[in-house]
């Protein structure tokens, strides 16, 4: 890979808490790609829509505050900082209020349009590791390297779990809810949450997130 300096698109599609993100995160260091993590923005989306009071069934306000609002990806050392009109909303968007609504935003297509078209912006010049739900099947069908991670739902709910350890949330109530998100994300009309029928499944129930690392790098440094 590294023979030919071409810097490739890598799409990293799967459910929640399938070790997308953190992998992703450790394979941009080692390739030093950047990282974008594309469900950030549609929480991003979601926290913006909760603060300016504006209805998800608002069609023309929705489209007005797309439009206006300005989400950005800083990449700094230890992760991505998510701000929201200059703001930084990394924690905020991580609570459990913000996941579940951008789950229902996600659903909305003309938020899915404008989303995949930041997103197309963003990885356009390649050096890129992209992760979501719909990266290898919509925004980067052409995409050099396609994975597709899974986990079984109990180690996802676990992992999940461990990091909103000290919020107050059951791991009850987490597995509950992501079970609901993967429902609503899989079963929606447009670019549902579903393996590219050229993505390799790579399933993390059992691996540490080195041993994901190492799979991936080594993946794209022999193909
Ligand atoms: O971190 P976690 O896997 O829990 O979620 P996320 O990747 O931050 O994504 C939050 C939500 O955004 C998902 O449940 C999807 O509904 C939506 N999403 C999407 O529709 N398309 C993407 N490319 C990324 C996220």
């Amino acid at each position: 890979m590294n023979d030919t300096g071409k810097r490739y698109i890598i799409a990293i599609d799967g459910p929640a808490s399938s070790g997308k993100s953190t992998t992703a995160k450790m394979l941009a260091n080692r390739l030093r790609y950047i990282y974008i993590d594309t469900g950030a923005m549609y929480r991003a989306c979601g926290l913006a829509a909760l603060e300016q009071g504006v209805s998800l069934n608002d069609e023309p306000a929705l489209r007005e505050l797309l439009q206006r609002i300005r989400i950005e990806i800083r990449y700094a050392g230890e992760g991505n900082r998510i701000l929201l009109d200059g703001r930084d909303v990394s924690q905020r968007i991580r609570e459990a209020d913000i996941t579940k609504l951008s789950s229902e935003i996600a659903v909305i297509g003309l938020v899915r349009e404008r989303m995949v078209e930041l997103q197309r912006e963003m990885g356009a010049a390649g050096g890129v590791i992209m992760d979501g739900r719909d990266i290898g099947t919509v925004v980067f069908p052409g995409a050099d390297f396609k994975f597709f991670m899974v986990a079984d739902p109990n180690t996802r709910a676990q992992r999940r779990f461990l990091e909103m350890q000290g919020k107050g949330v059951s791991l009850e109530e987490i597995r509950s809810e992501m079970e609901w998100r993967d429902r609503n994300d899989s079963t929606r009309a447009i670019a549902p949450l579903k393996k590219a029928d050229d993505a390799v499944e790579i399933d993390t129930s059992a691996m540490s997130i080195e041993e994901q690392v190492e799979w991936l790098l080594k993946y794209v440094e022999q193909t």
